[in-house]
C-alpha cells in the first residue's frame, strides 16, 4: 500500500514514519508514505500556497493551482492501471465521517493520495476538480488536516497483511467483526480483589469461545446498539440477545 500525502507541513509525518508498529511496515517495505510539500508546487518564489478569499471574510484559503500541480505529479508517478483506483481524499471537517467500512474501501486500493487541508478552507476547484473522497475524523474541527491523514493511514495500513502480525488480530479485533470486543484478561490470575472469569482458565476452549462471543454481544448491545443492526448474526446471537431484551432486526 502506497501513501502520498500532501501538506504543508512535511515534518509532522515523522511521528508515523518512526512510531512502532506503522514505523516498522515502513522500514519493513509493508507500506510506503511519502509526504509532499503543496509549497514545492507554489508557482512564486515565496512558496506561497494560500490567499485571501474571493467577495472577503475572514481566514485564507488554499490556492488551486499548487495543489493541481501536486497532485498531477503524484499520479503522474503511478502505474495507469493503479491510477483510476486510487482515491484522492481531501481531509477536512466537512466529510465522510470516517468508519470501518470507509477504511476497508481505502484498504482495498493500490494506494491513496491524501491532501492536508488547511487555513479556513480550500478553493472549490480542487474539491470539484480533483477530490474523491472528502473524509472528516469526527465532528470537531482541528487546526489542520494532518492528524486526520495520519489517523487515516494507520486505519488503512493495519489492514495491509503482516503490518499487525496474523489477519486474525484484524478479523477479531473491535468494530471489524461488526461487534465490540469481549474483556480480555492476562496474569495475575487475581489482581486486588478482582478475579480473572474462571471460564478463561478452564481450558475448555469450546466453552471460551462462546463466552466470548455472548461477552461481545452483551457489550455491543448496550454500548453500541446500532452495530446489532448491520453485524452478522447467527440464530444463537439472536436468541441470546433477545434473552437480554433485544428487540432487534429479526434474522
Ligand atoms: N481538519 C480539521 N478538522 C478536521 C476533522 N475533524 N477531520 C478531518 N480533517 C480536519
Amino acid at each position: 500500500m502506497h501513501f502520498t500525502v500532501l501538506t504543508l507541513f512535511p515534518d509532522a509525518f515523522r511521528f508515523i514514519e518512526e512510531y512502532s508498529v506503522l514505523g516498522r511496515a515502513i522500514r519493513g517495505g509493508l507500506v510506503s508514505l511519502d509526504t509532499v510539500d503543496i509549497r514545492e508546487y507554489a508557482t512564486d518564489r515565496h512558496g506561497t500556497a494560500d490567499d485571501y478569499q474571493f467577495g472577503g471574510g475572514p481566514g485564507m484559503v488554499m490556492k488551486p493551482d499548487p495543489v493541481f500541480a501536486a497532485v498531477e505529479s503524484a499520479l503522474a508517478g503511478i502505474p495507469d492501471a493503479e491510477r483510476v483506483a486510487t482515491p484522492i481524499v481531501l481531509t477536512s471537517p466537512q466529510g465522510d465521517i470516517l468508519n470501518q467500512d470507509l477504511v476497508n474501501e481505502f484498504a482495498n486500493a493500490p494506494g491513496m493520495i491524501l491532501v492536508c487541508g488547511h487555513y479556513a478552507g480550500i478553493d472549490e476547484r480542487i474539491r470539484e476538480g480533483l477530490i474523491t473522497h472528502e473524509v472528516s475524523i469526527g465532528d470537531y474541527v482541528l487546526t489542520g488536516g494532518e492528524l486526520a491523514a495520519m489517523v487515516i493511514v494507520d486505519a488503512v495500513s493495519r489492514f495491509v497483511p503482516e503490518v499487525v502480525g496474523s489477519a486474525e488480530n484484524v478479523e477479531h479485533d473491535s468494530i471489524t467483526s461488526g461487534l465490540l470486543q469481549h474483556p480480555l484478561y492476562t496474569r495475575p490470575a487475581e489482581f486486588r480483589g478482582m478475579p480473572v472469569p474462571e471460564i478463561l482458565r478452564s481450558g475448555n476452549h469450546a466453552d471460551i469461545e462462546r463466552w466470548r462471543r455472548q461477552q461481545s454481544l452483551e457489550r455491543t448491545l448496550s454500548l453500541r446498539p446500532d452495530l446489532l443492526e448491520t453485524a452478522p448474526l447467527t440464530n444463537s446471537d439472536r436468541v441470546f440477545l433477545a434473552s437480554l431484551g433485544w428487540s432487534g432486526v429479526p434474522g
